[in-house]
């Protein structure tokens, strides 16, 4: 898509905060240009840093399996990040620099029209479960304006926690009746914004 593109150009000329001036590539994010399933992580690290694309490292593999176990490949789901940019030493994202890269985000979601957005980790459950913890928020969805928005804890918390492990790869097995109950109700109502109108959870 042509303007999904023009934002990934944007993001590559960016100068707006201080992680453009530490950064080696931008990791605008990649996946089709009409997916079910988008994933929302922090930041990149050192490898997508390298490589200018989301989720290749070693959160990105358990992220790829998290996804087999619904049957999904990494290239049928949209990944991206809250900020485009590697802080250095993999610190967390600053407030100016996530308010900075904030608009991006916004125009590829608005773009992508996902049925279900997963936020990976706590400045994506920040951005879109304001005031909301983690322990409290996973595996519950919630719908706004046409997308369910469904929290699930960072793969690279995961890797290191088995208890979190558990709980994440529970989650994620929820995902196929999320994108199901999505198309039950669009086909109900074609003519109003799915989800929107109808309880479900
Ligand atoms: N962790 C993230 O949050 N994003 C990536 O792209 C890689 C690791």
């Amino acid at each position: 898509m042509k303007e999904l593109s023009q934002v990934a150009d944007e993001i590559a000329a960016c100068t707006a905060c201080a992680l453009s001036r530490s950064r080696t590539r931008t990791v605008p994010g990649e996946g089709p240009d009409d997916p079910s399933l988008l994933f929302v992580g922090e930041a990149p690290g050192w490898h997508e840093d390298q490589q200018g694309r989301p989720f290749v490292g070693p959160a990105g593999r358990f992220l790829e399996e998290l996804l087999a176990s619904i049957g999904l490949k990494r290239d049928q789901v949209w990944i991206g990040n809250i900020v485009k940019c590697r802080p250095p030493d993999n610190r967390d994202p600053l407030p100016d620099e996530i308010s900075a890269c904030a608009h991006f985000l916004e125009r590829q979601i608005a773009l992508l029209r996902p049925k279900v957005l997963v936020t990976l980790g706590r400045y994506s459950l920040a951005r879109f479960f304001p005031g909301e913890s983690i322990s409290r928020a996973h595996g519950r969805p919630k719908k706004q304006q046409g997308i369910i928005y469904f929290a699930m804890y960072h793969p690279a918390a995961a890797l290191h926690q088995p208890s979190l492990r558990r709980t994440i790869e529970e989650d994620m097995k929820r995902i196929p009746a999320l994108l199901e109950s999505w198309d039950r109700i669009a086909e109900a109502q074609p003519e109003e914004p799915p989800v929107k109108q109808l309880t479900l959870f």
